[in-house]
This record gives C-alpha cells, sequence and structure tokens, in this order.
C-alpha cells in the first residue's frame, strides 16, 4: 500500500486541486482525503506493507494519455521500438500511450492490431493501444475492416503520416467508423498545397530560401473534414493543430455541434518558425512551426477548450538520419521523455496555462474521448498516476534518455519540473527519474 501525505492532488474528473493525502491499495486508488492519521492508515493497510512518501511541494496528477505517439515497430526499431517507447512514456509521465499505425507494415488488419497490443503488454510499462490505419496499406483508397480490428484493440484510426486526398473516402471513413463509435484521427494536410514544402511558407522561409509550406495546406482539409463530420455525424479528431485558421475554423464548428476534438503538440505551443536554423533539423515538424501569430492562437484555443488535448506526436528518428541537410531530413521531434517539462517550464511557470488545464487536457480530455479507463484519481479507478516535482531540474542528456531517439530541441539543455515517480495500476514503474 502506497501512502502520500500533504500532496497537491490535482485530478479534474472530480474538479479537485488541494493539499491531500491519497491511499493506494491493490493497483487502485483506495481514497482521496485531507489528512489521515498513522492509526487510520495501518488499519486500512490491513497488514499489508505500507510506503509512505512526503508528498510536500509536489502534485500528484492521474498518468498522462497520450494519443498520438510513434513507436515504430513493426519494422522501424533502430529508430524506437514498444518496448523502448513504453519506457520512454513512463520515464515522462505518460501512462498511456495510442501508437501510430504508420510503421512498416503499416497497422490496416487485426493480426497486426493484435501485435502491436500483445508487444505492449510484455513490455509492461505504459499502457499501449494501437491505433489502426483507415485505408488498406494506407494507401488512401480502400477502408479497412474496422469492426474486426476494433474487436483486436483498435483504439482509433488514422493515416497519420499522410492527409485522405479523397473527400469521399474520408467521408465513408466517417459514416463507417460510426459503426465502432471509435473516432477517425485526421491528418490535416493538402498534398498539392504543402509539395515539397520543408517549413511554414512566411518571412522565416524566404529568409532562409527553404521551399515553404502555406498554413492553408492545413487548414483547407480541416474545413473539409469538419463539414464531412456535420454531414455525417462520425466522430472526428484532429491532430497537430497548428494554425490560427484551423483554431477558428473548430471554434466555429463547435458551436455548430459537429463532433470534433481536436489536439496540439507541445513543440507547436512552445516554438515557432523563426527558431528554425538551416543548419539544424531538430524543428523540422509536420505540420510545420507556425508563427508567433499562430503560437498565440494555439495557447488561446486550448485555454478556451476549442482545442481539447495536448499530444505529442513523439516522433523518433535516428541521429543519421535527422544529420542529413534540411530538404533531406525526415519530419519529427520526439518528445516523451521532455513534454511535460516543457510544458511545466514554457507554459505553466509563466501562467500562460493552469496546471490544472494542462492535466485535464493531457488525461481526463483524452481519456473521455478515446472511451478509455485512466485519466480520473477517483476511489476504486485504476492507479495510474504520477508525482511531479515542480523543482526538480535535469540537464536533457543523451545517456539518460531512455528512447532510442535523440532527435529533440532539448539535448544539452536544462528544464525543470519532471515526474518523480510513475505508477501503472499501482506498481511503482519510475523513481527519481530512474524507469524500473
Ligand atoms: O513530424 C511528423 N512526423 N509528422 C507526422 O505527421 C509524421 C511523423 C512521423 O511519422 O515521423
Ligand atoms: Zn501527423
Amino acid at each position: 500500500m502506497w501512502w502520500l501525505k500533504d500532496v497537491w492532488v490535482i485530478d479534474p474528473s472530480q474538479n479537485l486541486s488541494g493539499s491531500r493525502d491519497v491511499l493506494v491499495k491493490g493497483g487502485q486508488i483506495l481514497e482521496i482525503s485531507s489528512s489521515l492519521s498513522e492509526e487510520e492508515v495501518l488499519a486500512k493497510a490491513q497488514g499489508e506493507s505500507l510506503e509512505t512518501v512526503d508528498g510536500k511541494g509536489k502534485f500528484v496528477f492521474p498518468g498522462l494519455i497520450d494519443v498520438h505517439t510513434h513507436l515504430r515497430e513493426p519494422g522501424q526499431e533502430d529508430k524506437e521500438d514498444i518496448l523502448s517507447g513504453s519506457r520512454a512514456a513512463v520515464r515522462g509521465g505518460f501512462t498511456t500511450i495510442l501508437a501510430m499505425a504508420n510503421t512498416q507494415p503499416v497497422i490496416d488488419n487485426r493480426a497486426l492490431i493484435e501485435f502491436v497490443r500483445l508487444q505492449g503488454e510484455r513490455a509492461g510499462y505504459a499502457h499501449v493501444l494501437p491505433i489502426g490505419t483507415v485505408t488498406k496499406g494506407m494507401l488512401g483508397g480502400e477502408l479497412v475492416e474496422m469492426a474486426d480490428m476494433k474487436a483486436g484493440g483498435a483504439a482509433a484510426f488514422s493515416d497519420d503520416g499522410k492527409n485522405i486526398q479523397n473527400a469521399e473516402v474520408m467521408r465513408l471513413a466517417l459514416e463507417y467508423a460510426k459503426l465502432t463509435g471509435l473516432p477517425i484521427i485526421s491528418h490535416c494536410e493538402d498534398k498539392d498545397l504543402a509539395g515539397d514544402g520543408q517549413m511554414r511558407r512566411g518571412m522565416a522561409s524566404a529568409r532562409m530560401g527553404l521551399k515553404g509550406i502555406p498554413a492553408s495546406a492545413e487548414s483547407v482539409i480541416v474545413a473539409r473534414d469538419l463539414l464531412l463530420a456535420e454531414e455525417t455525424g462520425g466522430k472526428l479528431h484532429l491532430a497537430h493543430i497548428s494554425t490560427t485558421e484551423s483554431v477558428d475554423l473548430i471554434r466555429r464548428a463547435k458551436t455548430r455541434g459537429v463532433d470534433v476534438t481536436a489536439e496540439v503538440n507541445p513543440h507547436h505551443l512552445i516554438f515557432c518558425d523563426e527558431e528554425i536554423r538551416l543548419t539544424d533539423t531538430v524543428l523540422k515538424v509536420n505540420p510545420p512551426l507556425g508563427s508567433r501569430g499562430d503560437r498565440e492562437s494555439l495557447i488561446e484555443g486550448l485555454r478556451d477548450g476549442t482545442l481539447d488535448m495536448i499530444a505529442t506526436d513523439h516522433a523518433p528518428h535516428t541521429l543519421a538520419e535527422k544529420a542529413r541537410p534540411f530538404a533531406e531530413a525526415p519530419f519529427g521531434i520526439a518528445s516523451l521523455e521532455t513534454a511535460l517539462s516543457a510544458i511545466w517550464q514554457y507554459l505553466v511557470l509563466p501562467k500562460r496555462l493552469s496546471l490544472e488545464r494542462v492535466i485535464e487536457a493531457w488525461s481526463y480530455s483524452p481519456a473521455q474521448r478515446f472511451g478509455l479507463s485512466g485519466g480520473t484519481l477517483k476511489a476504486g479507478a485504476a492507479a495510474d498516476m504520477v508525482l511531479f516535482d515542480p523543482d526538480f531540474s535535469e540537464v536533457i542528456d543523451s545517456a539518460q534518455l531512455v528512447s532510442k531517439a535523440r532527435n529533440t530541441p532539448f539535448l544539452q539543455k536544462t528544464l525543470q519540473g519532471f515526474p518523480v515517480m510513475v505508477w501503472v495500476e499501482g506498481q511503482l514503474v519510475q523513481r527519481n527519474r530512474t524507469v524500473l
């Protein structure tokens, strides 16, 4: 049994933000109380061994749920695999991760869904929930067998990494997915508008002489998908929203009652296109980093609920790939181990976002949208839980990262505010930044 004493509990599922004691027993939250005496706790332990944690000055909240991670297994295990990715997850405070389907082969049938799910269970760290593709081979044409894949454990469907260019295929996908109750996750990127652009089109791309991707490459598909979701009544989730226009479109669609949710990635909330350097591909990401104005719109959208969730889009790549010239390097930032800390340091400490909103957007909202059991510390819930120390600072060092990837903009930088204990179903899986 665990007794976390005098810890600041943040649990948006019960509107709770305050100093409490937390008891965990048999893998579940036993109770959250104002203050417990030693005798009371020992009586509740009923002979079970008791570990006490002094929670003063620290926060406890539900384990984060990341609905957008690329784990690269099967097929690209030099970048990441399910074991290394799920270890990186718990080091970063995530107890559930949804694994994207753009692996090699792509996850477009039940056998592959079951493979990813079982590899996650074998790893035994974060819960790993597979996302299936929307179309066979991720080729944008024929739909997968959604009901069968759901039966195998699929949590959602997405051709992420690629847009579904054919609007009729997207319409059918939204229509058929209704039978499963699962969302279609859309990677909104008009192929023709994006062309072979390398970063957001604007002053910064012009200055560097890099081919630009206009903001409209994302927003026209956001508009299209919102219209299709409204027409079909299908469940739509928009991945990695990055433009002011997209935020405005989603805000309007929500007032019309469209069944849509949207996510924003930490890097779009923290960086902007001006910070990209031709000699460093680490900030080369898709969708590309936008302008300062876009970044403000995203923060505002997350604050007012237009953007429902934060998700990492953890996109591990090898250093050799990222060392290529800018135009040849792959898009993506690896972020499971640094994302929460970065959000704490860049947005919560400067009071741009409350920690309560961050936890809601990274645990409760994803659980609600994807019908998952986590995201809460209510009594009886599985103890998927994070102890966060706002004063703990760490130099992001290659030797300490448990992900296989090193493509993070925070390498050799100091971040402050980290998860120092993480439990999955009441089992301690990370202590003092070491994955157990
Ligand atoms: O930056 C990205 N990397 N964006 C995507 O949409 C795909 C991802 C990847 O798979 O590397
Ligand atoms: Zn994507």
